[in-house]
């Protein structure tokens, strides 16, 4: 960064919107395998949230990719500038009060673990979605793992590109063998148990 550039601490801060919201900002931040429901879960979860009358907004990888990182494919490289990018604009949604729910595959533990220093530990929650890869492609619900599968489309996340396991999330969970509700009943109650909202 420049040296002339210089920080403008402004008057109305994150802690005087949280106050005016009437619950905390953090970043809920959904990892796992494509089809594995990063974004079902994190809609239904944004869903009982705006229903309690809380602030939120859901960022989802493939919409994202329609605009902000539209640019970028799923090489190493790319996937390490998407995640770049998105840590950076869920840090401006928590700075504007607002409870971010991310749905990304975010495959490697550096960027995530980047996203985490970047926001702080007490405002990032790891969700690690791990649905075993046979369920996911089983479900193929955009057909992608097919096409994959059949050589046409190429660095497809956990058939020829690779999918770190997180080392430390701090809530894991297997739609497989849990219910929309299930998890999204365990997700309330971690927010709530942490304070994060009444
Ligand atoms: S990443 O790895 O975090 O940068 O990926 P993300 O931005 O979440 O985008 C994943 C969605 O893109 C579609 N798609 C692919 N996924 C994985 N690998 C390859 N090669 C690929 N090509 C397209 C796919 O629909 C992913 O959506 P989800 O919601 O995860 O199924």
């Amino acid at each position: 960064m420049d040296e002339n550039i210089v920080w403008h601490q402004h008057g109305v801060d994150k802690q005087k919107r949280q106050q005016q919201n009437g619950h905390k900002s953090c970043i809920l931040w959904f990892t796992g395998f494509s089809g594995s429901g990063k974004s079902t879960i994190a809609g239904a979860l944004e869903a009982k949230l705006f229903e309690l009358g809380q602030h939120t907004y859901l960022l989802d990888g493939d919409n994202v990719r329609h605009g902000l990182c539209g640019d970028l494919g799923f090489s190493d490289a790319d996937r390490k500038e998407n995640i770049r990018r998105v840590g950076e604009t869920a840090k401006l949604m928590v700075d504007a009060g607002l409870i971010v729910l991310t749905a990304f595959i975010s495959p490697f533990q550096e960027e995530r673990d980047m996203v985490r220093n970047l926001v702080g530990e007490a405002e990032f929650i790891e969700v690690y979605l791990e649905t075993p890869l046979a369920t996911c492609e089983q479900r193929d619900p955009k057909g992608l793992y097919k096409k994959a599968r059949a050589g046409e489309i190429a660095h497809f996340t956990g058939i020829d590109s690779d999918y770190e396991v997180p080392c430390n999330p701090e809530l894991t969970l297997d739609t497989s063998t849990q219910d929309i509700d299930g998890c999204v009943a365990q997700l309330i109650a971690y927010l709530r148990g942490k304070n994060i909202i009444g």
